[in-house]
């Protein structure tokens, strides 16, 4: 496995790529990237590639997409454009376009989690790391749309205190941790602090102790005086915590925690990709310069 590591740096090197990974990709791919972040790094980091004459990007296809829109003149590959995200296709273009002629005037925020095509529709993305801000910045007379996450929705809704008019996806990975699994951990590990992703269902919320994106999360335990945490997110986030914060305990709630797309990708196939560069995600420019302003005013608010 280091073999293959130090084979792909090399030929990162080489090419002049820059390899950026999600927090949820496996460990050994976070050992080969340059940049592990959560969604929201990963947009900023690829709206300030410089110097890279390639992306490759190690996580789904959304993400991906997000990379070629914020960067029209360079090319952006994946190990495995198999990768894609489940929540991501819950809402199309069309559908989004049918729900707003329903809701005329009201402003669409939409989580990146979703195909170039839906944020071509919409007004403003957002992250799980910023999006109580970017809700919060927008005109408050204004009707919100907000697409296609209803648990972080709902979650935004409660912060912010403003009423949206929410499409009804989820992350099906997320979905399936239920309140009684948090319970049973948190009886077998009393006054462990718990943090969950805005993405569980609103009972799962109820239960945690802070909920936090992937990135917010590594953030909180290395500030926070705890030594341990009960962590409901998925998998890959141990990695990232461990390697982040290696002189605290980090206990994973469930094995249903596990995304099938994220585990696409591995060394070989990232090795492949790098080689042959065959697998580059392009989004249409039509889309992409419908999309990136959406992109480009989230970013602006980071
Ligand atoms: P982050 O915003 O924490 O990166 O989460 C992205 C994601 O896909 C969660 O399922
Ligand atoms: Fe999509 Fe959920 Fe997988 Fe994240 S964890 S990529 S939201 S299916």
């Amino acid at each position: 496995m280091q073999d293959m590591i130090a084979q792909i740096k090399t030929l990162s090197k080489q090419k002049k790529a820059i390899i950026l990974a999600h927090t949820y990709q496996s460990a050994e791919i976070q050992q080969a990237a340059d940049f592990v972040g959560d969604s929201l790094a990963l947009s900023l980091e690829a709206s300030r590639v410089e110097d890279a004459e390639l992306i490759v990007f190690c996580g789904v296809t959304f993400m991906a997409e997000t990379a070629a829109i914020l960067n029209p003149q360079r090319k952006v590959i994946m190990p495995d454009k198999a990768a894609g995200c489940p929540m991501a296709d819950m809402i199309s273009a069309a559908q989004l376009r049918q729900f707003k002629a329903q809701h005329p005037g009201a402003t669409v925020v939409c989580y990146v989690n979703s195909t170039a095509a839906v944020k071509a529709e919409s007004d403003i993305c957002c992250t799980s790391s910023n999006a109580v801000d970017v809700v919060a910045s927008l005109n408050p007379d204004t009707e919100i749309i907000f697409v296609p996450d209803k648990h972080l929705g709902r979650f935004v809704e409660k912060q912010t205190g403003r009423k949206m008019i929410m499409w009804e996806g989820c992350c099906p990975i997320h979905d399936m941790l239920s309140a009684d699994m948090c319970k049973e951990m948190q009886s077998r590990f009393p006054g462990i602090p718990l943090m969950v992703h805005p993405e569980t269902k609103p009972e799962v919320q109820e239960l945690a102790d802070y909920i936090l994106s992937t990135g917010q999360m590594i953030e909180l335990a290395k500030k926070n005086a705890a030594k341990k945490f009960l962590v409901g997110t998925e998998m890959g986030i141990m990695h990232a915590l461990q390697n982040a914060v290696p002189d605290k305990q980090f206990i994973h709630l469930n094995a249903c925690l596990l995304c099938p797309d994220m585990k696409v990708n591995n060394l070989a196939k990232l090795l492949k990709a790098l080689q042959d560069e065959e697998t580059q995600v392009v989004v249409p420019p039509e889309i992409a310069n419908k999309a990136r302003p959406a992109l480009q005013r989230m970013l602006d608010l980071s």
